[in-house]
């Protein structure tokens, strides 16, 4: 094996652990020389003594400069330095290696073009799910499988939040404040619980194992800050768990890319992966289900991806941006929009605590089609003037539920905003 020479630019969390993993000897450390690095603030102390390393003040110098042969994007931001350096060195014929999933969701497609005509190599594998392999076992495990699904809790923030307030029954916006001060989530929290994070890993997953381009405006996000302490008692009372899954598949109709939170049966994989911990399912003809899990974020498990990524590269593997085999490209199903599909839903509504109120509800989903599988009130909680009502749907058209709600709204009976979470089989 050549050792590659590399750049990186960035070097907190994600560049430290890859700094740190050189400094450690081992594999990389012979797959890889350091030709240079960039940061913001050069007087910042570093995970490892880099004083004798080249420093660059511009991440496009860095990217471009004559003895660098892989650019490792380490940054973030889906737009500024982060997209101008990487297309530099794409430009330049330059392999890169970034964890960027901003940057790849939003802009995926026109780097895998610069890419593809450039004849340069754009590696990725650190952007999902840190240290989970997906990417690899997507493309290279699976690539002549045919995948009908690909799942998973990919946001670990968001699920350190809905474990936490799972297991002490306190609100989101509590645990949230938590989780803020164990630096479990950032200050300005918004892309994770708003799914967006998620969105961007799935769009990531989807063009690996349908697509062959990332879609990120093609993914519906929800995220879980109207998930309140109520609903993961209920759904635990019913043998379900509460997660924020990401969710592509495979439908007769095209393919769906959706981030929700979601009811999972207790014994589903997914539902036992706790804490900020990520998981990918995958389902696919003919090797049927995987499940991979570990830790989907840090210094060094998002470095360890980093890292296989260098090694491919310095043992000359050659792989296409997002899609595996060209016929991806071909698939109908590929370029077909997401579609309603019917599911089981969870409906948490408040409504006012008077008689006649749930003949009201359960007529109404009834003229609408929809039929009911389990309905529950609970009590009243203290201080409040309204009941929480949850029922659990048989498989419908999403729409029509929505339309059934949109007409209670109409009325005196509904006391605030409901919730509908799809709830998925084994
Ligand atoms: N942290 C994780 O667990 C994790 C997991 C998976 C993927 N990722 C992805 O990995 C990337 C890096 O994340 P991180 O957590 O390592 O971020 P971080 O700790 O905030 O580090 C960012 C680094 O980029 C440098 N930087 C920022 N703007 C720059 C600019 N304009 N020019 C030069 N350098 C600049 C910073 O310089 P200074 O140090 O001088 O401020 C810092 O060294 C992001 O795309 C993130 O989404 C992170």
């Amino acid at each position: 094996m050549t050792p590659v020479r590399i750049g990186i630019a960035g070097l907190g969390t994600v560049g430290g652990g890859l700094l740190e993993m050189m400094a450690a000897g081992g594999p990389l450390a012979g797959a890889v020389s350091l030709s240079g690095i960039c940061a913001r603030d050069r007087a910042r102390k570093r995970a490892v003594d880099v004083s004798a390393v080249p420093w660059f003040d511009d991440p496009v110098a860095l990217a471009t400069a004559p003895d660098v042969d892989v650019f490792v994007e380490l940054m973030g931001g889906a737009d500024g330095p982060a997209k101008a350096a990487v297309e530099a060195a794409l430009r330049a014929g330059k392999a890169v290696v970034s964890a960027n999933k901003a940057l790849l969701a939003e802009h995926g497609e026109a780097l895998a073009h610069l890419a593809r005509e450039s004849g340069a190599q754009l590696r990725w594998e650190a952007a999902v799910a840190g240290g989970i392999p997906a990417v690899k076992v997507l493309r290279e495990g699976l690539a002549a499988n045919r995948v009908q699904a690909v799942a998973g809790v990919l946001n670990g923030t968001c699920n350190y939040i809905l474990t936490e307030m799972d297991r002490t029954g306190r609100a989101f916006a509590e645990v949230l404040a938590d989780a803020q001060q164990l630096g479990y989530a950032e200050a300005d929290p918004t892309l994770d619980v708003s799914g967006a994070d998620a969105g961007h890993k799935l769009a990531l997953l989807a063009a690996v194992a349908f697509t062959g381009t990332p879609d990120f405006g093609g993914v519906a996000l929800e995220g879980i800050a109207a998930v309140e302490p109520v609903d993961l008692e209920t759904a635990r009372f019913l043998g379900y768990r509460v997660k924020l899954v990401a969710r592509a598949a495979r439908t007769g109709a095209g393919i769906t890319q959706s981030v929700r939170p979601t009811l999972l049966p207790a014994d589903h994989p997914i539902a036992r992966i706790d804490g900020p911990l990520n998981a990918v399912v995958i389902d696919a003809e003919p090797v049927g289900r995987l499940v991979l899990t570990g830790r989907g974020a840090g210094a060094g498990p998002t470095a360890s991806a980093v890292a296989a990524d260098l090694m491919d590269l310095a043992f000359g593997d050659v792989r296409p941006v997002f899609a595996g085999p060209a016929d991806l490209m071909a698939d109908p199903a590929a370029t077909a929009t997401a579609v309603a599909v019917p599911s089981r839903f969870y409906v948490r509504l408040r409504v006012a605590d008077r008689p006649g109120v749930i003949a009201a509800i359960t007529d109404l989903v009834a003229r609408h089609g929809i039929s009911i599988e389990s309905f529950l009130q609970r009590p009243p909680e203290p201080g409040a003037t309204s009941v929480p009502i949850i029922l659990t749907t048989k498989p419908c058209p999403e729409a029509e539920l929505r339309a059934a709600i949109a007409e209670l709204a109409g009325t005196d009976v509904l006391l605030g905003t409901p919730l509908v979470m799809p709830v998925e089989s084994a």
